[in-house]
């Protein structure tokens, strides 16, 4: 009571003294601007925008202060190079890094958060594959997600790292990956015999989402699905998978503008926090059921792997139905894009077309339908998958960025502990001084027979990774190659691909968390062996 006395009498005072009139509070207010202003000036006149100004103000006389900066854009005070990062931002950071002369290494600014990003393959290796770079940005979407529970976003630590074992030891292995061989027969299959059905120009992308989705459902649930049924519980997934998918891919402002959290200008925490309950729901539903179903199945589906682990491995349920989530949210969408953008090429390239086609008659020949034991022996379907990741990366900027752990040097420069860091594939894989006529598609450049190069796109070589690569490298790797290789191979057995009347193939691209094309593909096919339509194709 007595200090709310004195508080009033404060006012009192205060009201009466001259210092407090309406003219100098509103100077004080201006003159307070005014610092304000000048202060994000001389942040954002630092090379890279205000992050990096900012840094080096705070850091004052350190070693940092003292470095030769890396040179970058400004972008706009306080905000940076949002606008970077906004539709096809591959594209957008080529041509920033070309006219800053700064392939190599540019440093931008997202708001807050410092940026480093390369064009450079021999840059990109050195962050890859340095254990400073083995973190990811914290991206609230993701933690609201459960995302940070799973291997993606855990935080690197014992967590992410015993995740990345299980994963390699059990879900991943060969023996896993081949026993999922029946499925994809099966699947590849159903979309022979549903193509089978379209007398006229059809759009691709809808068959391939749900093949693949149906695909990912069986390796992790062990649901098997059959294409042209619209099974509830799928519909459902698709729904909860294509939600998180919009989410994820878009650009937070608030991870970046800490000062905007509270308002949520995007509503994405509001859509995360809707989200979140629903996959809770549908997954956890899923491992209840496996909990209580004695298992004598021929083939174990990753909630099975996972609930038969003991001891430190055993993760608790939260955790579980992160991991699975992940696993159908990065194995579905990677599949079709990709799928996809080969077949556009192939419509495209008929010459090339013509020459899988002759591969495919003599390895497999017209009898009998392929069979993932003939994968090694189509040298040259091989070679147009490499060829199609090199000038379509389903990540062009590797999906999701990395975080330095601790100070570091790349290329020379200083790059202080908290900077996120990107490798533009894109770019590289497109860079005449790497490849030679980057924009042509010429797969025979992986025909070392034909004077091109025996190349693994598995992260070995930075010149093309769309993989990633280090610590971090993509663990579905192998997973997602033999199924797109195997569906490619029977697609292509089974019918020639053709454009529809109605749309010429366009290839141009729409970046959300893969990159898609704009204009779906839309085809017309001529089956070219004599089709028995049932779930397996003889
Ligand atoms: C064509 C198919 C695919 C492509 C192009 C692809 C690409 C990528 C890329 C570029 C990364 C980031 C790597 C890095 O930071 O160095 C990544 C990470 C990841 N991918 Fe894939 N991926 C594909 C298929 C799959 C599949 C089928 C799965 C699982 C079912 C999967 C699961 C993951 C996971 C869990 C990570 C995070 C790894 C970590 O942070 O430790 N991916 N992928």
């Amino acid at each position: 009571m007595r200090s709310d006395m004195e508080s009033l009498w404060v006012f009192a005072l205060a009201s009466k003294c001259r210092a407090f009139t309406q003219e100098n509070v509103a100077w004080s207010l201006l003159i307070m601007i005014l610092a304000w202003l000048a202060i994000s000036l001389v942040y954002w006149a630092h090379p890279g925008g205000p992050a990096w100004g900012k840094y080096k103000f705070k850091r004052g006389s350190s070693s940092f202060a003292k470095a030769k900066p890396i040179p970058g854009p400004r972008g706009l005070p306080v905000i940076g190079s949002m606008n970077l990062m906004m539709s096809l931002s591959h594209r957008k950071i080529a041509a920033a890094a070309e006219s800053c002369k700064a392939k190599r290494l540019m440093a931008f600014s997202l708001g807050d958060t410092r940026v480093i990003v390369t064009s450079n393959p021999d840059v990109a290796k050195e962050i890859l594959n340095s254990s400073v770079f083995a973190d990811r940005p914290v991206k609230e979407s993701a933690y609201s997600l459960m995302f940070n529970r799973a291997i993606g976003f855990a935080p690197y630590g014992v967590y992410w790292r015993t995740l990345r074992r299980i994963a390699a030891t059990h879900l991943f292995c060969p023996k896993q990956i081949k026993g999922a061989e029946a499925q994809r027969l099966a699947i590849a299959s159903q979309m022979v015999a549903t193509f089978a059905g379209y007398k006229q120009g059809f759009c691709v992308r809808e068959a391939l989402k749900r093949a693949s989705l149906n695909n990912m459902m069986c390796s992790v649930f062990g649901r098997e699905y059959k294409l042209d049924s619209l099974n509830d519980e799928v519909k459902e997934l698709r729904a909860l998978v294509d939600e998180g998918y919009e989410i994820l891919g878009m650009l937070n402002w608030t991870d970046h503008l800490p000062w905007l959290a509270d308002f949520d200008p995007q509503k994405i925490r509001f859509r995360c926090s809707k989200l979140a309950p629903k996959v809770n729901r549908f997954v956890g539903r899923i491992v209840a059921q496996h909990k209580v179903q004695s298992n004598n199945q021929k083939n174990l589906d990753f909630v099975d792997v996972l609930l038969s682990l003991q001891g430190s491995d055993k993760l608790s349920d939260s955790d579980m139905i992160a991991v699975l989530w992940e696993m159908i949210f990065r194995g579905t969408d990677t599949v079709a894009v990709l799928i996809e953008w080969i077949l556009a090429r192939l419509v495209l390239h008929c010459d090339v077309q013509s020459r899988v086609h002759d591969e495919l008659d003599k390895v497999v020949g017209r009898s009998r339908a392929v069979a993932e034991s003939d994968l090694g022996e189509l040298i040259y379907l091989t070679a147009v998958i490499k060829e199609v990741l090199r000038l379509h990366p389903p990540g062009p900027l590797l999906s999701w960025a990395r975080l330095a752990i601790t100070d570091t040097t790349i290329d020379g420069y200083h790059v202080p502990r908290g900077t996120t860091a990107m490798v533009n594939m894109w770019a590289i894989s497109r860079d005449p001084d790497v490849w030679k006529n980057p924009l042509e598609f010429i797969p025979e450049r992986f025909l070392p027979k034909e004077g091109g190069v025996e190349f693994s796109v598995l992260g070995s070589d930075l010149t093309l990774a769309p993989f990633g690569s280090g610590r971090r490298v993509c663990p579905g790797k192998n997973l997602g190659l033999t199924t797109v290789s195997f569906w490619m191979a029977s697609l292509l057995h089974e019918y020639a691909w053709l454009p529809s009347a109605q749309n010429t193939v366009d290839l141009s691209e729409v970046l959300r968390l893969s990159c898609e094309m704009a204009s779906p593909l839309t085809v017309t096919v001529r089956p070219r062996r004599r089709l028995r339509l049932s779930t397996n194709v003889v």
